[in-house]
């Protein structure tokens, strides 16, 4: 972990770049996540330049080389080459674009999605069954989860499987915040002929990863979780040599068919967010990047988990195999409703976090901190779980 994971005081001089409406301590930062002040005015004058210049900045300069910049810098971001990303409004437009318009599926194939999927995400692959003619295998983690558990639940339903040919796999579930074994998973189905789209929102800003050292070919982001960009920007990623797999979106024609950017929709874009977007990633590269935000939350996340665990009355879902975990954790109190357990986090302790629901394993309570959570604030979460835990 790096040193400064755990300093308060380093952490405290980062948060106070972020303008905290006064209220509840906020553990649910997974929605998404705020720009700096810094980002936010340049977003402002951004919003108000474009609404006095209007379409001559957009025609004659945006559009004339800053979106090329634009789009190489957030390239950079994943290591990957320009001519492999197009700019989308959120991940599930990127995921969606990229499941609707996947080619190699045949009627009769089978296509795979978990439990764990995001909601967009698995009704995609379940719109698949009428628009491509497949069949949607659905499984479930075993819970608790571990590093084999994961592996073995594709591994069996490869075997059982054999029409398989395309799955959705989410690197970090909104539900618990357990990570995805990935490249496990993705080596175990290119041995089975199985492409992967890969639901990287979590994932981005907060996990380090190389999508070629994964083994990932398609996938789908968001800039607003964990990179702070402003809301309204995501993008698809596709491996060059596997562009002709996926069509031009819903005939789309302003590109050429050798060009990633027609696979996804054409629209008026959010011109300001995307200008933002070059102080965005020099904001998050100067703070030490996704190694060091994510080391930040799972070192907060480990100061509550480790108190917390071993509560009676406590269930903590997500595991503590390093590999398996990031800042984002869930957990249950024992037998009672959930959501009238949050309810009172917040009305008694003042902590805002949100119940989920739909794994296979029921509802509960994510927690989710931010770069402006001090240790301070988990202590008020430890203090809090302990005392409801017996109440
Ligand atoms: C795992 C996961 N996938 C996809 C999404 C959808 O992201 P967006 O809101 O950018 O479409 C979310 C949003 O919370 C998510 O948590």
């Amino acid at each position: 972990m790096p040193r400064t994971a755990h300093d308060e005081h380093h952490w405290q001089t980062i948060a106070q770049r972020y303008e905290l409406e006064p209220g509840p301590i906020n553990l649910e930062n997974g929605y998404f996540g705020r720009m700096s002040r810094e980002v936010c005015a340049h977003y402002l004058e951004h919003v108000a330049f474009i609404n006095r210049s209007n379409s001559l900045h957009v025609r004659q300069q945006f559009e004339q080389g800053e979106n090329v910049e634009i789009r190489r810098q957030l390239a950079g971001l994943i290591d990957a080459e320009p001519d492999s990303i197009a700019f989308t409004r959120n991940a599930t437009e990127a995921l969606q674009s990229l499941i609707r318009n996947y080619n190699r599926l045949q009627p009769g194939d089978q296509v795979l999605i978990s439990d764990l999927e995001y909601d967009t995400v698995k009704g995609a692959m379940r719109w698949l069954a009428g628009y491509r003619g497949v069949e949607v295998i659905e499984v479930s983690h075993a819970h608790p989860a571990s590093f084999d558990s994961l592996v073995q639940t594709y591994q069996q339903a490869f075997t059982q499987y054999p029409r398989l040919k395309l799955m959705a796999l989410t690197h970090v579930t909104h539900r618990t915040g357990l990570v995805m074994p990935v490249q496990a998973i993705a080596m175990a189905a290119r041995e089975q002929g199985i492409d992967v789209i890969l639901d990287g929102a979590h994932a981005l800003g907060q996990i380090e990863f190389n999508l070629a050292q994964l083994g990932i070919q398609f996938a789908g982001f968001n800039l607003h979780k964990w990179i702070g960009a402003p809301l309204t920007l995501g993008f698809l990623y596709i491996a060059p040599e596997r562009l002709a797999d996926i069509d031009p979106d819903m005939g789309e024609f302003h590109y050429p068919a050798t060009d990633v950017r027609a696979r996804t929709s054409y629209s008026t874009p959010n011109f300001p967010a995307l200008m933002t977007l070059p102080l965005v990633l020099q904001e998050h590269r100067a703070a030490g990047g996704s190694a060091a935000k994510g080391a930040r939350v799972n070192y907060l996340r480990n100061r509550w988990v480790s108190q917390v665990r071993p509560l009676p009355g406590i269930e903590v879902l997500t595991p503590d195999d390093p590999r398996l975990y990031c800042g984002i954790t869930a957990f249950k109190f024992i037998g009672r409703d959930q959501q009238l357990m949050a309810d009172r986090l917040l009305k008694d302790y003042g902590l805002f976090t949100t119940t989920r629901a739909g794994a296979a394993f029921g509802s509960c309570i994510r927690v989710t901190p931010g770069l402006a959570t001090s240790a301070a604030d988990i202590d008020v979460l430890v203090n809090a779980i302990t005392e409801l835990s017996v109440d």
